[in-house]
């Protein structure tokens, strides 16, 4: 009894993986197995005999299968310690890096506008920064002397002492985008022109330079009632969210007839925006019907054709929609706003990707 005790006890304890201790509870414990067969041979030992024996016996199966268990525990845990030993990884090493620069919120806002007129039929057109006097103001219907002249505090270009002729000046609007876009290709035509403009002004919600969007749709029959619904169409998508209400408030654009300027209403309820509930109004953008001279200027039949135009600021739409308190911090080129405010370069705004995610 005792030699099969050593000589499996000893097996078992050589044994280097599963498939070997196997082998030995088969030897040992199987239906031919060596034990198994010395338990059978209890039945034709005398009483006495089976007395002694028949506790030794079982005694030493227990033995040995417990054995087996505690050695299969102790391969099991010895394969756990060589895979995580294979697997290790240091911590300690520098991450992947992540993309170092972030997509400005007067950017990304930009695209999301394109996008959004750009599902609806709208192309892109651009003009220059620098604008004669004549695009800017004349061909809109504001000649010189004009009082409207004065609202716009204008950035007059240098021109040599004797030089009589009036001086370029930094863009105070996109509107001037409308007659270079008609003078290109004429009518029927259906643009935006997003771009910098620049008037001298500075306070929290004013900067020098800021940005703007102007929409032109001229064809044979367009009506007020399509801007309306081109700009709830544009106001649902921009701010994501189903129901939006306009106000048309009749005003005063020299480049329009009849002009209304558009209030959105919202909720401004903890800090909170809420667009399309509450009983705030807020103000986001000019349009009109164009006038029959800006159609003429730009070299447009204004017998033959009609159309709205409207011009609303990008920075302003950027700080409602995303929360941005101060709209001077949008130029400051603090690299702490722009990691907070910034959006990540892959996310690219699209009607079906979702415009903010
Ligand atoms: N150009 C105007 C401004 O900067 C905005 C504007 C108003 C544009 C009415 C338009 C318009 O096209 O129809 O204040």
């Amino acid at each position: 009894m005792d030699d099969l005790r050593q000589k499996y006890l000893s097996a078992i304890a050589g044994a280097a993986d599963e498939a070997a201790l196997e082998e030995i509870r088969v030897a040992a414990l199987g239906k031919k197995g060596e034990i198994s067969l010395k338990m059978r041979e209890l039945g034709r030992m005398s009483p006495e005999e089976r007395k002694v024996m028949g506790p030794k016996l079982n005694a030493l199966k227990d033995e040995i299968n417990s054995a087996l268990a505690a050695r299969r525990a102790a391969l099991a845990d010895a394969a756990l310690e060589e895979r995580l030993a294979a697997e290790w990884l240091d911590v300690t090493l520098p991450g992947r890096p992540r993309p170092q620069g972030t997509v400005h919120p007067v950017s990304q806002v930009t695209e999301e506008i394109i996008a959004i007129f750009a599902d609806m039929g709208f192309a892109v057109a651009e003009g220059p920064q620098v604008e004669s006097d004549w695009y800017n103001f004349d061909a809109l219907n504001i000649p010189p002397h004009h009082p409207a002249r004065q609202e716009f505090d204008t950035f007059y270009m240098y021109r040599a002492e004797g030089d009589e002729r009036p001086p370029h000046v930094l863009r105070t609007h996109t509107s001037p985008v409308q007659i270079r876009a008609m003078e290109a290709h004429g009518a029927p035509i259906r643009v935006i022109a997003p771009g910098r403009v620049y008037r001298s002004d500075y306070d929290q919600t004013h900067t020098p330079m800021f940005h703007q969007v102007e929409g032109l749709a001229i064809d044979r029959d367009i009506s007020m009632a399509n801007l309306k619904w081109v700009l709830e169409e544009f106001c649902r998508a921009f701010f994501e969210v189903d129901h939006v209400e306009l106000r048309f408030r009749a005003s005063h654009f020299p480049f329009t007839e009849p002009s209304a300027e558009v209030d959105l209403r919202c909720s401004w309820k903890g800090g909170q925006l809420k667009v399309g509930e509450g009983d705030d109004w807020m103000e986001i953008l000019g349009s009109g019907m164009v006038h029959p001279k800006v159609l003429k200027a730009a070299g447009v039949d204004p017998g033959q054709w009609q159309g709205f135009a409207f011009g609303l600021g990008i920075d302003r739409l950027a700080m409602l929609k995303y929360g941005i308190p101060d709209l001077r911090a949008f130029f400051d080129s603090d690299l702490r706003w722009l990691r907070h405010y910034g959006f990540a370069a892959l996310d690219v705004p699209t009607l079906h990707g979702g415009l903010s995610r």
